[in-house]
């Protein structure tokens, strides 16, 4: 039965969240959705990737998204959204294994895990975390 009769019988109330009252546990760290874009200039890593049909290897920054890093070289590499929303952009690391042992995806919404595990990834959203080889140009 669903009686609700009388007070007092109620679940306390939910205490609204504070606004950052006196507390000190996040002193502004974590509290923000982090993009390898926001990685500081000083403490970038370089990682060599080579663009196999371009035929060359360049060195990416862990901060910049491969499709920036080839087109900054002169790579005519394809591309629409820019934004990880299409799979214009999509290439194969063929390093072997997943693409995300290879680079960190910052929000790429159209593979699935089946196409990770085969090496796919989104060039515009890319960011390198090792050293690896891409065939760009291929989607799944
Ligand atoms: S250009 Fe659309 S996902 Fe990269």
């Amino acid at each position: 039965m669903n009686r609700s009769i009388g007070g007092g019988g109620a679940a306390p109330a939910a205490v609204p969240a504070g606004e950052g009252e006196e507390g000190e546990l996040e002193d502004g760290e974590s509290a923000e959705e982090t993009s390898p874009a926001d990685i500081p200039d000083d403490e970038v890593e370089y990682f060599e990737v080579e663009f196999t049909k371009q035929g060359a290897t360049i060195e990416v920054p862990n901060n910049e998204p491969l499709l920036d890093s080839g087109e900054d070289e002169g790579f005519d590499l394809p591309y629409a959204c820019r934004q990880g929303q299409c799979v214009s952009c999509a290439g194969q690391i063929t390093s072997g294994g997943n693409s995300e042992d290879y680079v960190v995806h910052d929000n790429q919404q159209m593979l699935d895990d089946g196409e990770l595990g085969e090496g796919y990834t989104l060039t515009c959203v890319a960011y390198p975390r090792a050293d690896f080889t891409i065939e760009t140009g291929e989607a799944p």
